[in-house]
């Protein structure tokens, strides 16, 4: 199959910042009446990069996620798109395979059980070289090259090998595990070395900057500086370490949850769902690291304790479907779908289910109606390298009100320390949590808001974008262009 350019736009085959990631931007999808079109692809690595990267005009490589498809670069608003082609087999192996059946659970404290295979593995390095391969045709000479996650750990080592006179940088978008569960990769050194090849490595926190920095020197032949905590010494060069939390273009969302369509649209949500007096919210790509089990759990043992009632509250799960072959998330699927049936079966009235689930990707502005409508938002992941979910929600109260409840086991934890603070491994705790929120004065969710909303204001993308790419020693120009 093959899918042509959708814009007229010029594409930039000499690009002096080029973005690589597993996915493109957009994801390109066959309707039933077999034309091709694009959609946003899922997850909060595009939310991120998506409008730094446009400001920038810079080319961005990543698969068009469907099998077996050539597509020609493409211009679109600004963005370079070069579209690298993955087959059946290795979205199997590299994809579902070694990136979420090996890498996900492994760096997510093993919340579920890793597989390690090695025709997995041969399938990662085999299409990390595709990536390196592609980058290295479309960067300008002397240009910057920003890898992004875990599915594209070897590619800033084989970019090196070819393509020497590039700055290099990579971002891990999920947490970086502790060194005891990343040695239990056969691999462990070769991805090490494939990330050494960066002059620098970002990730969210300072725990992923110490985890790798022992790694690094431990295990990889790296040595450290003895000036800098922050710098391994690998042959001749040296590999810059730093936490950079990633955020949100804020902005924009506060601007969008204040217009009228917005606040209009949160209003008929509100009486779509009867009038309750409290909506409590959950987003979420469809993960089992994102504890939606968890926050079933506590409002059904809320339900069953007569602490709540469905005349007086309602509970909405938006869940955006992922990664549907893998048998882990075919499974929670299943057990989620489960809970929510018996929730309903249990305490439901005619018209008046205690837990509306959407399993569904919903367009921007009526995400933010979602959460400007919610009084409640509940992200409760058992580990998570930032959620932008949590920061999203504060951007999109303007007014001031919402109680967020937050997994401390979120990278965005160590930001948004105004939020109800939970472990998602205490489901008391996380219950008790939920009760408060619901039943919070309107003074208390306001200081707590304002708090939350200086810090998410404040700590953009764009921040959080100058940030890592000043670090690399790169002349950032601003979105007008000024250096
Ligand atoms: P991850 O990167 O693991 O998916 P994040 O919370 O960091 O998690 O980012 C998720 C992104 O996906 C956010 O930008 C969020 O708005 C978006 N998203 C999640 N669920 C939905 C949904 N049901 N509809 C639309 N967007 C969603
Ligand atoms: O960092 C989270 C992440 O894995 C991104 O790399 C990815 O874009 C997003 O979640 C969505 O996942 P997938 O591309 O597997 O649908």
């Amino acid at each position: 199959m093959t899918s042509g350019s959708t814009g007229s736009a010029p594409v930039n085959t000499s690009a002096d910042l080029v973005v690589v990631a597993n996915r493109l931007p957009v994801d390109l999808e066959t309707l039933p009446d077999g034309s091709d079109h694009w959609k946003r692809s899922p997850g909060g690595l595009v939310t991120a990069l998506e409008p730094t990267l446009r400001a920038r005009e810079g080319a961005w490589v990543g698969w068009p996620g469907v099998p077996d498809v050539d597509v020609e670069p493409f211009a679109e608003d600004g963005l370079s798109l070069h579209p690298v082609r993955l087959s059946a087999d290795e979205v199997v192996d590299y994809y579902e395979g070694f990136s979420n059946g090996t890498l996900w659970p492994l760096y997510h404290d093993v919340v579920a059980a890793p597989a390690f295979h090695r025709h997995w593995w041969r399938a990662y390095v085999r299409v990390n070289e595709r990536f390196a391969e592609a980058v290295a045709e479309v960067a300008a000479p002397g240009g910057t090259v920003w890898v992004q996650d875990y599915q594209l750990q070897l590619v800033p080592g084989k970019l090196r090998e070819l393509r020497p006179d590039l700055k290099i940088g990579f971002f891990l978008h999920i947490p970086f595990p502790p060194v005891e569960l990343f040695r239990q990769l056969p691999w462990r050194t070769r991805i090490m070395e494939g990330l050494l090849g960066a002059d620098l490595v970002g990730f969210h926190t300072e725990g992923g900057v110490r985890n790798f920095h022992w790694l690094a020197t431990e295990l990889a032949g790296g040595s450290a500086d003895h000036d800098d905590p922050e710098i391994v010494h690998v042959g001749d060069r040296q590999v810059r370490l730093g936490a950079f939390p990633i955020s949100i273009d804020s902005s924009t969302l506060d601007s969008l949850a204040r217009t009228d369509t917005v606040v209009k649209r949160a209003a008929e949500i509100r009486e779509e769902l009867g009038d309750p007096r409290r909506i409590v919210l959950g987003v979420d790509r469809l993960d089992y690291t994102k504890g939606i089990d968890v926050r079933l759990r506590a409002y059904h043992e809320l339900l069953e304790e007569e602490r709540i009632d469905v005349d007086d509250a309602v509970m909405i799960q938006l869940a955006t479907p992922s990664r549907e072959r893998v048998d882990h998330y075919r499974q929670m699927r299943d057990d989620i779908e489960l809970s929510v049936g018996r929730i309903n079966g249990e305490f439901a009235r005619v018209g008046h289910p205690a837990v509306h689930y959407l399993h569904q990707s919903l367009p921007r502005e009526e995400l933010v109606a979602f959460y400007l409508a919610a009084d409640v938002m509940l992200v409760t992941p058992l580990r998570d390298g930032m959620n932008l979910v949590a920061k999203e929600y504060v951007a999109c109260r303007p007014d001031e009100r919402g109680v967020l409840v937050l997994s401390e086991f979120a990278g965005a934890a160590i930001e948004l320390t105004s939020a109800l603070l939970v472990n998602p491994h205490d489901t008391d705790g996380v219950k008790e949590a939920l009760y408060a929120a619901l039943t919070m004065n309107a003074e208390e969710a306001g200081k707590r808001m304002r708090t939350l909303r200086r810090q998410v204001l404040d700590h953009d993308v764009d921040r959080w974008a100058r940030s890592f790419l000043e670090a690399l020693g790169v002349d950032v120009p601003d979105e007008q262009g000024r250096s």
